[in-house]
């Protein structure tokens, strides 16, 4: 875990139900893409309630946090680890906020507040956190920088 840093950081993302359904994923795919940073890990998946708990643990206190389990619950998601230089602050800054805000980039009308398409990692903890939550039965990919080489 100490070697993800610098450009091994890892970030954990999860496209929600409303984006799934809104057909968004590619689109989500391709902004990470163009930052440059390198998928490693992603599944289609429909998250059960034990898991979402957890993982919105933090949250636990709040009015809507069974809500918003639910929510999640209701429909697939796309799981995904992705990889790169601050991709933890650059991802959560395209993630978080206002879902208006996402919505006004992706050029998509504003539906739910809360349905705002993305879950982005708040911090390297978390994301570290986060990561082993969701994959930690998978191997991640590794990308040898060999294998880019042709690239260049
Ligand atoms: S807070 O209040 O600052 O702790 O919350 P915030 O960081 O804005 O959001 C944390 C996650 O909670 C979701 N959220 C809600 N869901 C349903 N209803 C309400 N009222 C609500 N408020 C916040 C929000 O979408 C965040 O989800 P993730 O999956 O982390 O993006």
């Amino acid at each position: 875990l100490s070697a993800c840093t610098g450009i091994n950081e890892r970030t954990f993302l999860a496209i929600k139900p409303d984006g799934v359904q809104r057909h968004l994923i590619g689109e989500m795919i391709r902004r990470f893409e163009k930052k440059g940073f390198k998928l490693l890990g992603m599944k289609l998946m429909q998250a059960l309630e034990d898991l979402l708990k957890e993982h919105y643990i933090a949250l636990c206190d709040r009015l809507f946090y069974s809500h918003l389990v639910e929510y999640i619950r209701s429909g697939p998601i796309v799981a995904m680890v992705w990889q790169g230089l601050d991709v933890v602050k650059i991802a959560y800054e395209i993630t978080s906020g206002s879902s208006s805000l996402l919505c006004l980039i992706l050029k998509v009308p504003i539906l739910f507040p809360h349905r705002n398409v993305i879950h982005g990692s708040d911090s390297i903890e978390s994301a570290r956190w986060e990561i082993l939550l969701w994959f930690h039965t998978d191997k991640l990919t590794c990308w040898a920088e060999s294998t880019e080489h042709w690239i260049y």
